[in-house]
């Protein structure tokens, strides 16, 4: 297994084009199993979950084309297997996504249970419920989600929390069904804005993306389209974080800063000075010391969940006392305990982490336990005293595009060691 030694004390500085956003790119290429014509998608990170997606597709007989830029053209005319197999589900739990096309396109899918993961139980209740009030009948057999239903009834869903991957899944199946769905208490991701002009695109009749409420008028079939994923705003928050709690000066290339108002709003709190353009972000960390910010996380457009873990960082190394709420997942505050390892002052009290800002983290060895916690602990070393070995960095490769080689371009002193070379030493363990 990969580590990451990364030796701090540097401000990480210069010029970074930020790539396609995975929870975005994740869906859309899902979305070809709705149709049988072609489906092109562009500016996709090349990241561990689009390799997972692109299996789980060709094990479905659907088929796939890649070239050297990452576009990814779909063809699923070809398909001949609705399964989705543990072996992929436990690695991605998105690949839940194919159950409602699957349901809607085909009348039957086998999607494996999704288990817990690192930052809670994530339950899919919502998606299954959703899908049996448009006229799915579910079973659970051999750890199996089994669905089956004739042509899919339009109806009206409330959801009873806000879930992302489940609005994507019940607004994929309802470009499909017989009448119109309303979906009540949607998620208002950019991500899944995305998905709705690229159904629209693909002949879908789906209105309200971005509030919440999605009404989507059923169509007897879509057909192909050509789509260019949005922004990662989630990766391009972690570079500005990088700068930040550097000391450092960056510039972004390829974001929509209209996508990160919390984020930004939360640097210019912190004393950063943050500029924006069409497609660029630029962020100067303030000369003083950074100033402690209040954290509360929330669905869109409230602050991220996804960039909690590095605001924790940001919060361990100001002038002050801060608090940071999590109230999307339950479990997420995994790096808190690796931070103190490395320094950090922070109190855990339920789902509230209380800091008081320390002047220095001391590099230590830390073990990376979900995707986001990993981005801070890579950051953490990368400010810390002397080095920091970040353990079990496959989460890292899941969701962020080359990270190592990215940050290296801005200064950060940072090397991949290959597992063989810890696996060839006997004083140093391999998970
Ligand atoms: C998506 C993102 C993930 C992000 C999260 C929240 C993708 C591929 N992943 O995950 O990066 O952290 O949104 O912004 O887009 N819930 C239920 N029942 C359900 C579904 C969800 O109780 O059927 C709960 C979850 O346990 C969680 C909350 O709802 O507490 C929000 O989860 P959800 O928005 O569904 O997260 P994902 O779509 O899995």
């Amino acid at each position: 297994m990969d580590k990451l030694i990364a030796t701090g004390g540097k401000p990480l500085s210069g010029e970074i084009r930020i790539s396609g956003a995975k929870n975005a790119a994740l869906p859309l290429m899902i979305s070809s199993l709705l149709t049988r014509e072609t489906v092109m998608i562009s500016n996709v990170p090349h990241l561990n979950d689009i390799t997972t997606t692109m299996e789980l597709l060709g094990q479905m007989g659907v088929g796939l084309q890649v070239d050297e830029k990452m576009s990814i053209q779909t063809d699923a005319s070809t398909l001949n297997s609705a399964v989705a197999p543990y072996e992929l589900v436990k690695t991605m739990r998105a690949s839940i996504l194919v159950l409602g096309p699957l349901v809607a396109r085909y009348g039957h899918a086998e999607v494996s249970l999704p288990g817990g993961c690192a930052i809670g139980s994530r339950p899919v209740n919502l998606h299954l419920k959703g899908l049996e009030a448009m006229g799915t009948d579910i079973i659970f057999e051999g750890g199996y989600i089994k669905a089956r239903a004739k042509r899919l009834k339009g109806t009206r869903i409330f959801m009873d929390m806000i879930s992302v991957t489940g609005t994507e899944n019940l607004m994929m199946a309802a470009t499909l069904a017989k009448g119109t769905t309303v979906i009540e208490n949607a998620a208002k991701e950019p991500e899944i804005v995305d998905l709705a002009e690229s159904l629209n695109d693909m002949g879908a009749r789906i209105e309200g993306a971005g509030t919440d409420q999605i009404v989507i008028d059923g169509v007897e079939e879509l057909g192909g389209t050509a789509h260019r994923v949005i922004p990662d705003r989630i990766e391009a928050g972690t570079f500005l974080l990088a700068a930040m709690v550097s000391g450092g000066q960056i510039k972004l290339r390829d974001v929509r800063p209209q996508h990160m108002e919390a984020v930004l709003g939360k640097l210019s709190e912190a004393g950063a000075a943050v500029e924006t353009g069409e497609d660029w972000i630029s962020l100067k960390s303030p000369d003083g010391p950074i100033r402690p910010v209040g954290i509360r996380t929330s669905p869109y457009p409230g602050f991220p969940t996804d960039m909690q873990a590095q605001f924790v960082l940001l919060n361990t190394v100001a002038d002050g006392m801060s608090t940071v709420v999590e109230t999307v997942f339950e479990n997420r505050f995994m790096h808190i305990h690796e931070l103190r390892r490395m320094g950090a002052n922070i109190e855990l009290d339920g789902n509230t982490a209380v800091i008081q800002g320390v002047s220095r983290l001391n590099g230590a060895p830390v073990m990376a336990t979900d995707l986001r916690a990993s981005a801070c602990l890579i950051l953490a070393g990368l400010i810390a005293e002397g080095q920091t070995t970040i353990d079990r960095i496959y989460h890292i490769d899941r969701g962020y595009e080359c990270i190592d080689e990215k940050l290296a371009l801005i200064g950060a002193r940072i090397k991949r060691i290959p597992g063989a070379y810890f696996a060839s030493r006997s004083d140093e363990p391999v998970s």
